[in-house]
């Protein structure tokens, strides 16, 4: 009898440095140039050493910064950097950041950002990052529909299942992520390929129906087992309807309120489709519900609409409510000012479809 909760990890160990050595060429890393690797009591000391080596061969200087504490994305915003003195001015000084685990909704990525540091997030397991890489033409497909998303000014969403959902843009900026951070001041996210914006503020209205084969990846990391009717009025749910899976998303969104009138955990936050092949949706039913399994790959698959509420700080916003939930769905149809993009769930943009690699 084998043990049904282990998964074995299938990249051989001793191959993660040569990884790590490919991710780091993307992200442009230089003979002299300084890495600074932020760590925390969690991390994985074989990306470390990972780190340490790849960083080596290619003629890098590189230190590890281990804050005290275990940040996790239920508990984003935590200052990691800042608080101890000299933290801040060391991470500004880097050439590029490697970091363990999620800078966002922090201020001191911005920060560092502006002095020009190259921020690249490593937060998913070996397997996954193997897999996940980016791929051909990815970076090109991602700055693609950013350009276009930055265009957009009326997006609309529906469904078979009853989604109608449509909201402005165009007030906050879009983001972007295609895995690798090679320019300056860029931050990216290895595993990462998808494109998001926040909606111009009350301008959200509609019904959003979650099916099963949904997932909600934050702060749970499940599949969706029954339907959920949200609906939205100016910018925030009102109602949310339906049975286990309703319930869960509003108790967590319930819990996040600071006073009984806050509304901020029910207000809409990012919104964006994935873009990477690497990713799949039967991911999570084949590696299981391990957080680290499912972190780029399910906020990433192709097609999949990212329905999320919560802070919009990351965008510019004052909202910086904990009530944050990620929604990839599935089969939906994104249109933007009457261009469709992804038709049931599928990328219809020629530019925003890339071949899978076989790994
Ligand atoms: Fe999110």
């Amino acid at each position: 009898m084998y043990p049904a909760a282990i998964r074995t990890q299938e990249l051989n160990p001793a191959k993660l440095t040569r990884l790590f050595r490919t991710q780091f060429e993307r992200c442009n890393v230089k003979p002299g140039e300084t890495i600074a690797l932020i760590s925390d009591l969690g991390t994985r000391r074989e990306f470390v050493q990972s780190s340490f080596a790849a960083a080596d061969e290619l003629g890098a200087d590189v230190y590890e910064m281990c804050v005290n504490s275990i940040p996790s994305w239920s508990k984003v915003g935590v200052p990691t950097i800042g608080r101890c003195k000299g933290t801040l001015e060391a991470a500004k000084q880097a050439d590029l950041i490697v970091i363990f685990h999620v800078p966002l909704f922090s201020s001191w990525l911005k920060d560092v950002r502006d002095a020009g540091t190259r921020v690249l997030m490593i937060i998913d397991a070996p397997d996954d990052l193997e897999q996940l890489m980016s791929p051909e033409g990815l970076k090109e497909a991602v700055l693609h529909a950013h350009a276009r998303l930055e265009r957009a000014r009326e997006i609309r969403v529906t469904s078979e299942a009853g989604t109608d959902f449509t909201y402005r843009c165009g007030d906050y900026p879009v983001m972007s992520q295609y895995g690798f951070a090679e320019s300056p001041g860029r931050f990216d996210h290895w595993g990462a390929g998808h494109v998001h914006t926040f909606p111009n503020e009350g301008s959200a209205n509609g019904r959003v129906v979650v099916q099963p084969g949904d997932m909600v990846i934050l702060p749970y990391c499940r599949y969706v087992q029954d339907r959920v009717e949200i609906e939205v009025r100016e910018g925030f749910i009102t109602r949310i309807e339906g049975g286990l899976d309703a319930k869960l998303m509003d108790d967590w969104l319930a819990e996040a309120m600071a006073d009984p009138d806050d509304r901020d955990p029910y207000a809409i936050s990012h919104l964006g489709w994935g873009l990477n092949p690497q990713s799949r949706w039967h991911a999570m039913a084949l590696n299981g519900d391990d957080p680290e399994r499912n972190r780029a790959s399910a906020r990433t698959f192709p097609g999949n609409f990212l329905f999320s509420t919560g802070p919009n700080t990351q965008g510019g916003g004052t909202r910086k409510t904990r009530g944050h939930l990620d929604v990839p769905m599935r089969d939906c149809t994104v249109v933007l000012d009457g261009e469709t993009v992804i038709e049931r769930g599928k990328l219809v943009d020629p530019k925003m479809r890339v071949p899978r690699e076989p790994r």
